[in-house]
């Protein structure tokens, strides 16, 4: 036998922008992004737009034409804006993909051309998908438009679309060339979404930073009203916490089995599928986050005063901490939840790691779940959403969420 032992390191590297009003023809966040290495000539791009964000801004995909018109001796606009359908079933079908690809072919682009895409995390990993696959990879510019895109999936390395019932099945490992966080763009988001991604900011801070939960604990209500300033600081903080992991973690393209990110996901995902998508995926996670803290307690790695300081900053913030798909038991079975984890295992190759804080701002991984155990923590979530007797936060519970 021989071996010829062959090692390729390849870096990546893409810049992340924070900004307001991006589309304003004296900003130069858009254009230095799509041209940020100065090559010669004009930077070809094709630019997709959330059919979702266009209905409710309808000026945007002109106000792309303006800004790339302006800027025509370095960039150029190969076609008008194409949308893309916006949420989760946007994802859902293959077609979608191949629409865009073919799309993408048809203008001739090439591996210097860049893709940009303005919209929500479902968009983004979608035309992200689309756009990996051509020439092996066209440079990708994120606009993301939701919280939860702006802190968490579009600044990550992921593409992703649905295949058959699984969530994320097929996909693509594919840094973006550059990330533009415009917090104008949130503006215009439905108050589910905009606060979907808070849930994403407490989870990420109770496994990674102690002095960011704390501040999302005071500052909980202040975003569930919406304030400006306050949700630009989750966001940059939330973004630099991820782009921190996926540069320190060793393992940016997730070949090992941990998986830090996912804390609180396991039921997230099942609550999604269980409620046929009903539920979004933000509210999902602080329901996850919620049950997995409420778990660590009594396995005796997390005090009871941080899972209520986290159960209180949800609710606060407008975030559910239980539905009753948690619940739901069909006859003579375990509780459906409970799928998630089988779920989660097969996703990790047959072992299951669950990341769980230890102590505030740190985490300790588990292999095992008592599910007795887990069960008692399902029925204390719905005590504590029945009790929660704050009148800021009861109108914000499960009941109308
Ligand atoms: N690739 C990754 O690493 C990664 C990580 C986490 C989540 N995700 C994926 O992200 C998706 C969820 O993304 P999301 O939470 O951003 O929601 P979303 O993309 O599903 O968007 C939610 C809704 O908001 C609309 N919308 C988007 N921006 C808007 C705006 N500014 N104003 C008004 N409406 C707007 C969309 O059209 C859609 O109807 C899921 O598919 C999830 O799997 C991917
Ligand atoms: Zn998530």
């Amino acid at each position: 036998m021989k071996i010829l032992n062959q090692k390729i390191s390849a870096g990546f590297e893409f810049p992340v922008l924070f900004t307001r009003d991006a589309l304003n023809l004296k900003n130069l966040a858009l254009g230095w992004a799509l041209d940020r290495l100065k090559e010669p000539g004009r930077r070809h791009a094709m630019v997709f737009v959330d059919a979702g964000l266009a209905q409710a801004c309808p000026e945007l995909p002109g106000r792309v034409e303006s800004y790339f018109s302006y800027y025509r001796r370095r960039l150029a606009l190969v076609a008008p804006p194409q949308l893309v359908p916006g949420g989760e079933a946007a994802k859902n079908s293959f077609n979608h993909a191949l629409r865009i690809v073919r799309a993408l072919l048809e203008q001739h682009l090439d591996r210097q051309a860049s893709v940009v895409v303005i919209g929500g995390g479902a968009v983004l990993d979608l035309v992200g998908f689309a756009a990996s696959l051509v020439h092996r990879g066209l440079r990708v510019v994120r606009l993301p438009t939701t919280v939860l895109a702006q802190c968490d999936s579009g600044v990550g390395v992921k593409t992703a679309v649905n295949f058959g019932a699984a969530k994320n099945l097929v996909g693509t490992f594919a840094p973006p060339f550059a990330v533009v966080d415009d917090f104008d763009l949130l503006d215009s988001l439905p108050d589910r979404d905009w606060r979907g991604g808070i849930a994403e900011a407490f989870k990420v801070a109770l496994i990674k930073d102690a002095r960011f939960f704390r501040w999302l604990c005071r500052h909980a209500v202040a975003l569930r009203r919406r304030d400006p300033a306050t949700m630009a600081r989750l966001v940059t903080r939330c973004a630099e916490l991820h782009l921190e992991h996926i540069r320190g973690s060793g393992d940016p393209f997730e070949l090992g089995r941990a998986r830090p990110l996912d804390f609180g996901h396991w039921s997230a995902h099942r609550l999604e599928v269980l409620s046929r998508y009903r539920i979004g995926h933000g509210q999902a996670v602080a329901a996850g986050i919620a049950l997995d803290a409420a778990y660590a307690v009594r396995l005796g790695q997390l005090p009871a005063k941080a899972f209520h300081d986290l159960v209180q900053g949800l609710l606060q913030a407008g975030l559910p901490v239980w539905y009753p798909e948690l619940a739901r038991r069909p006859r003579g079975r375990p509780l459906a939840i409970f799928q998630g984890l089988e779920d989660f295992r097969e996703h990790l190759g047959g072992e299951l790691a669950l990341t769980l804080p230890h102590g505030v701002g740190q985490r300790r991984e588990i292999h095992e779940v008592d599910m007795p155990l887990m069960g008692q923590c399902i029925a204390e979530l719905k005590q504590w959403n029945e009790n929660f007797s704050s009148a800021d936060c009861k109108t914000e519970s499960v009941k109308s969420a």
